[in-house]
């Protein structure tokens, strides 16, 4: 499918609202490319489906999900927005028709981050945090690191998402918390 095509797709199956801020990150994102020396072509495309999976509503994602054959864990069951990202990877595939494992491995972690992130999962994970529409507490200062360094860029976005979730007492998924280690390492090269 031609990006043109998938886009007319996109927009169709979307909340506006959500389509608007799938255009805001796909932006985002082809300026952090830019700026990175990374393929733009990729990059605009895993950025402008990252929330292709949110074309069901939350309280509708779990039986969704099962019935594309994903597991729910009981953490996605009590926070069903999670499993957005997961769908997210299943639709690219199987509706927007992408065969590019990167593009679609980089949809898959959007939400919660995981171990491994390459460069073009981090500058998805950025773009959604920090293009223009996003008010959370921290943006100023991650959209003035992505552009300077990516890797701290990343830490201190997980740092304002985990503080949230700790005074919200909500649960803090186990793959958020592989990728607080992972760029805690990768960025001070601590072992454990
Ligand atoms: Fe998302
Ligand atoms: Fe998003």
């Amino acid at each position: 499918m031609k990006i043109q095509e998938i886009d007319a797709l996109l927009k169709e199956s979307l909340p506006p609202k959500r389509y608007e801020h799938s255009v805001n990150v796909m932006h985002e994102a082809v300026v952090l490319a830019e700026h990175y020396n990374l393929d733009p072509e990729r990059i605009r495309l895993a950025a402008l489906l990252h929330d292709c999976g949110r074309e069901t509503a939350n309280h509708d994602a779990p039986r969704k999900a099962r019935e594309m054959g994903l597991s729910v864990s009981p953490l996605e069951e009590a926070q069903p927005v999670l499993l957005h990202a997961r769908m997210g990877m299943t639709i690219a595939r199987e509706k927007y028709r992408v065969t590019d494992g990167e593009i679609l491995k980089a949809i898959s972690l959007h939400t919660t981050g995981g171990k491994d992130m390459s460069a073009l999962d981090t500058v998805i994970f950025l773009a959604d945090y920090t293009e223009p529409a996003r008010v959370q507490k921290g943006v100023d200062k991650v959209r003035r690191l992505a552009r300077a360094n990516m890797n701290l860029a990343m830490l201190t976005a997980l740092k304002y998402n985990m503080e949230y979730l700790l005074r919200d007492q909500r649960y803090i998924h186990p793959d958020c918390i592989d990728c607080w280690n992972y760029f805690l390492n990768k960025l001070f090269k601590r072992d454990g």
